[in-house]
C-alpha cells in the first residue's frame, strides 16, 4: 500500500536511466486529490521524462508509482487512462478537417478505445453523450467554436481543445506537459483561463521550463535540476528557498 495515503497519484524514489545516463535520479513527487501542482526545471533537466513514467510511457529502474494506494509502476498508458489518469492529447491527434466539437466526440470514444468515425455520427444521436460534450463546450469556452473547422482555429483555441479532449471523460488525474509551448501571451492567458477554473475541482499536474506563468495558480511545485528534484512543497515557499534561489533561478531565465 500507499506510505502516504493523502496522495492520490504518488511517486517515491523514481530513478530512470538512458545508458549510462541517469534522466531521473531517485525522485518522490505526490499529488493530493484536486491539488494543482507544477513540475518546473531548465531543459534537460528530466521533467519529461519523469512525466512519461507517471503516464506509464516509461518504466523506471527503480522506484514505485502509486495511485490510490494501488501500485501502477507497471501498468501500460492505456490502463492508466482507464483508471482517470489523463495526459492531453498532443496537437497531431486533433484532426484540422473535423469541426471542434467532433474532435471532441471522437476524444470521447478514444478514452472508450471506441474511436471510430462511424461512433462520431452515431453520438449526434446520443443525448447523454451530447450533454457530456455541450458541458464540456461551455467549460472551455469552445461553444461560439463549436462548428468551425479545427484546421481554422488559432493554436491558443487549439491547445484549450486538447485540454477540453483530454477532460471530456471527466479523468481523476490530467497530466500537462508544457501546456504553453509556442503559443502567444494572448493564448497563454486563454490558456490559463480555463485551467483557472479547475482550481480545487481536478488533480493536475503542470511541467513547465519557468513558473512565472503559473506561480499564482499551482499550490505545490517540485524543482528538477540534473535528474534529481532539490525541493517540493508550497509554492511560495520552495521558490524563495536558499537551494531553489541558487539552482532553478540562474538557469531559469
Ligand atoms: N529516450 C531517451 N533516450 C536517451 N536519453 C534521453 C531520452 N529522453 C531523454 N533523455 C535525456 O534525459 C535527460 C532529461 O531529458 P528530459 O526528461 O526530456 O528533460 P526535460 O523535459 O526536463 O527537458 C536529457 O539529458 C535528455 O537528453
Ligand atoms: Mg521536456
Amino acid at each position: 500500500m500507499n506510505s502516504n495515503s493523502q496522495m492520490i497519484l504518488q511517486a517515491e524514489n523514481i530513478t530512470k536511466r538512458f545508458g549510462g545516463m541517469t534522466a531521473v535520479n531517485n525522485v518522490s513527487f505526490g499529488l493530493k486529490k484536486n491539488e494543482i501542482a507544477a513540475l518546473i526545471g531548465a531543459n534537460g533537466a528530466g521533467k519529461t521524462t519523469f512525466f512519461n513514467i507517471l503516464t506509464g510511457n516509461y518504466i523506471p529502474e527503480e522506484g514505485t508509482i502509486y495511485y490510490k494506494g494501488q501500485d501502477i509502476t507497471r501498468l501500460s498508458p492505456e490502463r492508466r487512462v482507464d483508471l482517470g489518469i489523463m495526459r492531453t492529447f498532443q496537437l497531431a491527434s486533433t484532426f484540422d478537417n473535423l469541426k471542434v466539437i467532433d474532435n471532441l466526440r471522437l476524444a470521447y470514444y478514444r478514452a472508450n478505445n471506441k474511436a471510430t468515425l462511424r461512433n462520431i455520427f452515431f453520438s449526434r444521436m446520443d443525448r447523454i453523450v451530447s450533454a457530456k460534450i455541450e458541458e464540456c463546450l461551455e467549460t472551455f469556452n469552445l461553444t461560439k467554436l463549436a462548428d468551425r473547422m479545427t484546421g481554422q482555429i488559432s493554436l491558443g483555441e487549439k491547445r484549450v481543445l486538447e485540454i477540453a479532449m483530454s477532460m471530456v471523460t471527466d479523468p481523476e488525474v490530467l497530466l500537462l506537459d508544457e501546456p504553453f509551448a509556442g503559443l502567444s501571451e494572448v493564448e497563454i492567458d486563454e490558456c490559463l483561463k480555463v485551467l483557472y477554473q479547475q482550481v480545487h475541482k481536478k488533480t493536475i499536474l503542470i511541467v513547465e521550463h519557468k513558473i512565472s506563468k503559473i506561480e499564482d495558480l499551482v499550490e505545490k511545485v517540485g524543482v528538477m535540476v540534473e535528474g534529481v528534484m532539490i525541493a517540493s512543497g508550497e509554492t511560495h515557499e520552495v521558490l524563495n528557498c536558499e537551494r531553489v534561489r541558487r539552482e532553478y533561478w540562474k538557469t531559469a531565465e
